[in-house]
């Protein structure tokens, strides 16, 4: 699988497995299976409550000469309920310890700091912000980035930053094109992720989608995941189903014609997940 790079240089896979909703004993399966068939990127969460089931399909993939760990780029995120930044190295810790590894290649803020629930919430994201920085620069954690942020949640935040993020990770599929967000990130050299690059399988009926890739012979899980691709994002689909792991990664084959893009961006809204950044009370 071919790599992105961050501003630093350093190399991130282009797509990866996403691992929320993943029971605990089948994202262990899905992830081994995963590295099994040739992925080197793992996205997982402390929130998703099977890190400690992702780590051992790690370990026991580094045990059995599946993969090595510099071979391996493995994200985690900081809940929400960890903002203050003496909440944040504990965190990290307790993901590390969880995952069994000794750093992670990325680690995001999951959620900015709601505008709509906290007065505060540019001080919040510029403190958490600086707390992840220092991770970066101890070696905890190769990469920082954020997660469901919008340019107005990004812009105080690097106003006030020494080290600029390296990804924003949003929500991003056929339905949800997040032209605004996408080109904020492009112009200043973030590396987007999309997750539920499938609407979570919401947008798998749609009449356009169904047809657009029968043109081309392949599913319309694959049309998603390489419209997130041509649109410059990595996409973190996320399935426990080996033929499914298999499927969504078979994407390199085929390439989406520029109308066809096109007609995809301009989709109306579809398969939204309706989680607001501005609004979540979680
Ligand atoms: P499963 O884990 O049983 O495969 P997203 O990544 O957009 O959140 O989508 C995940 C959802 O889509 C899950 O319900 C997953 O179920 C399903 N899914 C993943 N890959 C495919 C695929 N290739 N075809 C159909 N459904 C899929």
């Amino acid at each position: 699988m071919k790599n992105t790079t961050f501003k630093n240089g350093d190399p991130i896979p282009q797509l990866g497995l996403g691992t929320w909703r993943s029971e605990p004993s089948e994202a262990y399966r899905a992830v081994k299976e995963a590295l099994r068939i040739g992925y080197r990127h793992i996205d997982c969460a402390a929130i998703y409550g099977n890190e400690k089931e992702v780590g051992q399909a790690l370990r026991d993939s580094f045990r059995e000469g599946i993969v090595r760990r510099e071979e391996l780029f493995v994200t985690s995120k900081l809940w929400n309920s960890h903002h203050a930044p003496q909440d944040v190295e504990p965190a990290i810790r307790q993901t590390l310890s969880d995952l069994g590894l000794d750093y992670v290649d990325l680690y995001l803020i999951h959620w900015p700091a709601a505008q709509g629930a906290e007065a505060e919430w540019q001080r919040t994201n510029q403190e958490t912000w600086r707390a992840l920085e220092t991770l970066y620069l101890d070696g905890l954690v190769r990469a920082i980035g954020v997660s469901n942020f919008k340019p107005h949640h990004l812009e105080p935040l690097m106003d006030a930053a020494d080290i600029l993020p390296m990804v924003d990770q949003i929500e991003l599929h056929p339905g949800c094109n997040q032209e605004v967000t996408r080109e904020f990130c492009n112009r200043h050299d973030i590396v987007v992720e999309a997750w539920s690059p499938l609407g979570s399988g919401r947008v798998l009926e749609n009449q356009l989608l169904i047809d657009i890739a029968a043109s081309y012979g392949c599913t319309v899980a694959q049309l998603c995941i390489r419209w997130c691709l041509q649109r410059r994002a990595i996409p973190l689909p996320k399935s426990t189903d080996a033929g499914r792991i298999s499927e969504n990664a078979r994407v390199f084959w085929f390439d989406i014609t520029d109308e066809d893009l096109q007609r995809i961006d301009e989709l109306d809204p579809l398969g939204q997940s309706g989680l607001d950044p501005d609004t979540i009370d979680f």
